[in-house]
């Protein structure tokens, strides 16, 4: 029997709650696939600084590193929201854990499935066309890592400062990412930078062509951050693998989450590159919903299946995942979230989505 052991980290908001969902997923794939996934939970965000002392907590970083991979949840609230900076569950835990285990890579598939049109807030004849967009992220530099970020003086004197900066290296490695993605899709690469004005994406632009000439399949296109934006929703179907830095990544995930109906359908793999990986959510702790029980678990779901092919190499029991996914969906197991406000009241909740994804994983044994 194969045999892996994850770090499941938890966190705090939602996490615990669409966490208890993709557990659920997990054992049924180990019943169907014959697997045997060892999960160890540990603490960190803000409820490890609230218990531990601190948002990643050593124990849990050995944990990690003992791990085939981390299915992480998600961290941070307004609890936590006025520590320093380097204190917050969001530096101190993720970036910390990104940058530790060099998580350059990251991976967020959006679409609209077939048939699941009526999800998006495009309009019909928009989301019509179709949502297939891979963004890939470069995650572990750029004006997130790069120095010196600080605030000195006083007063109305204060200055505050973070570093966008990038080495030729690091750009490379991300722009091969996205490449070799592009190869096993519809072979179109759109960099997005701000070549207009800053002297990073220049340089961004400069590898990126030198990495194209390497993949003469793929068609590379540069866009400019602010159009990328209002194109994706002018006309999204023009996209497929978006080549993103750190911040603008991150933004444009967002934006395409929402596309596709909602941030809690949004998963997302962080690798190395050498097939170790950190899966999560895009999406937050969502403070505003959490302890309801009407997160969506999609996410997070989607998040293990993606942990599935990439690190623990089951990519039937992924595909698996996926399909009872996109049944539970079009059935109309629906978190609130993705529902008008005439259909509200049909609303799932996280646990009645979770067990709908279940139920279809194993009927189909
Ligand atoms: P958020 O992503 O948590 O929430 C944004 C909106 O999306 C909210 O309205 C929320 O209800 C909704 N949403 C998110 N996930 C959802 C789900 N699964 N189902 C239904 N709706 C969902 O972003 P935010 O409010 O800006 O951030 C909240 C906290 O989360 C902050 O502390 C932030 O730093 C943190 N954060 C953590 C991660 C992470 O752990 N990976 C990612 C993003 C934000
Ligand atoms: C994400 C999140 C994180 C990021 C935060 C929580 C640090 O928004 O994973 O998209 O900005 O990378
Ligand atoms: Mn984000």
């Amino acid at each position: 029997m194969s045999e892996y052991t994850i770090a499941v980290l938890a966190g705090d908001g939602i996490g615990p709650e669409v966490m208890a969902e993709a557990e659920k997923v997990l054992n049924a794939v180990e019943q169907r696939f014959g697997i045997s996934i060892k999960r160890n939970a540990y603490p960190v965000g803000g409820y490890a600084i609230d218990n531990h002392g601190e948002a990643l907590p050593a124990t849990t970083l050995l944990g990690c590193e003992q791990s085939d991979a981390i299915l992480f949840g998600s961290i941070g609230g307004p609890k936590w929201d006025t520590l320093p900076l380097e204190q917050r569950p969001e530096r101190a835990a993720l970036l910390t854990l990104r940058s530790h285990f060099d998580l350059f890579s990251n991976l967020r598939p959006a679409k609209i499935y077939p048939g699941l049109e009526a999800l998006s807030p495009l309009r019909a004849d928009i989301a019509a066309s179709g949502v297939d967009v891979l963004v890939v992220r470069e995650l572990t530099s750029g004006i997130y890592f790069g120095q010196p970020k600080g605030r000195e003086g006083e007063g109305e004197d204060t200055v505050a400062f973070d570093t966008m900066r990038y080495t030729q290296a690091e750009i490379r490695r991300i722009a091969h990412s996205a490449f070799k993605a592009a190869q096993y899709r519809r072979k179109k690469v759109s960099s997005v930078d701000k070549a207009n004005v800053l002297v990073c994406s220049r340089l961004w632009r400069e590898v990126t062509e030198e990495v194209a000439q390497e993949y003469p399949d793929v068609e590379l296109e540069h866009i400019y951050i602010d159009n990328a934006t209002m194109q994706l929703i002018k006309d999204p179907a023009q996209f497929d693998v978006m080549l993103c830095s750190n911040l603008f990544g991150d933004i444009i995930s967002d934006e395409c989450a929402m596309l596709t109906g909602s941030m809690g359908l949004l998963a997302s793999a962080s690798m190395n590159g050498e097939g170790f990986g950190l899966y999560e959510p895009a999406g937050g702790s969502a403070p505003d919903i959490a302890g309801q029980g009407i997160a969506n678990p999609v996410a997070q779901i989607l998040s293990a299946s993606m942990m599935l092919r990439f690190s623990l190499g089951q990519a039937a029991a992924a595909d698996a995942i996926d399909a009872a996914v996109v049944q539970t969906l079009a059935d109309g197991v629906l978190t609130g979230e993705l529902l008008d406000t005439a259909n509200r009241h049909k609303a799932a909740t996280t646990a009645q989505v979770g067990d709908a994804i279940v139920q279809r994983i194993l009927a189909a044994e």
